[in-house]
């Protein structure tokens, strides 16, 4: 892997997988006899998401979405869902949330559909920075403001295929 200057291990694979472990029990209880819709917004949940759906025995179906957010600037969407998710019980599976406007803006759009129900799993959580009222349903880890990569997240599209979850010297 291209290792870059200053990494230093945050989380490893086994409790990254501990965590998702974790998730996937609660929600599959708390859903218990109902079928979800896991949505997947892109790129940097997509490890996240290929786990965490395997754990979760429920009946289910997932689906992508492309949203940037570029700083100072509004969401945009580059990819929508496809699938149909009125009446359904959907779920956002966010690897982490920082600001919260990524997050609102697909909530709100999400809401337009008219799902039966729709929550918000984050494997991490980086609430210092919040800039609007939001927060998930289901958290992994809360984590001090720091940029991390790997396990999905990058860091200029680098990172995203570690296994770990690594942070930066300040
Ligand atoms: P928000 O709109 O500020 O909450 O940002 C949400 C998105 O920004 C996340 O889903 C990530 O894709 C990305 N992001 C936020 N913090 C980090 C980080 O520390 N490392 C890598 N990506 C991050
Ligand atoms: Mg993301």
């Amino acid at each position: 892997m291209q290792m870059r200057e200053g990494m230093i291990p945050s989380i490893t694979k086994d409790e990254i997988d501990a965590m998702v472990s974790e998730l996937a029990a609660e929600i599959s209880k708390d859903y218990d006899g109902k079928e979800l819709v896991l949505i997947c917004p892109l790129k940097g949940s997509v490890l996240f998401m290929a786990d965490l759906c395997r754990k979760i025995k429920l009946p289910q179906m997932i689906d992508f979405v492309y949203i940037t957010s570029p700083k100072g600037e509004s969401c945009r969407i580059i990819r929508d869902i496809s699938v149909d998710i009125q009446g359904k019980h959907v779920l956002i599976i966010e690897e982490i949330i920082d600001a919260g406007r990524t997050l609102s803006f697909l909530k709100s759009r999400l809401m337009a559909s008219y799902p039966a129900s729709l929550k918000v799993v984050a494997l991490l959580d980086k609430p210092a920075l919040r800039e609007l009222p939001i927060m998930p349903d289901y958290v992994g880890r809360t984590i001090e403001d720091r940029f991390v990569i790997g396990y999905g997240m990058d860091s200029e599209e680098i990172g995203r295929n570690y296994t770990d979850i690594y942070n930066f010297a300040q």
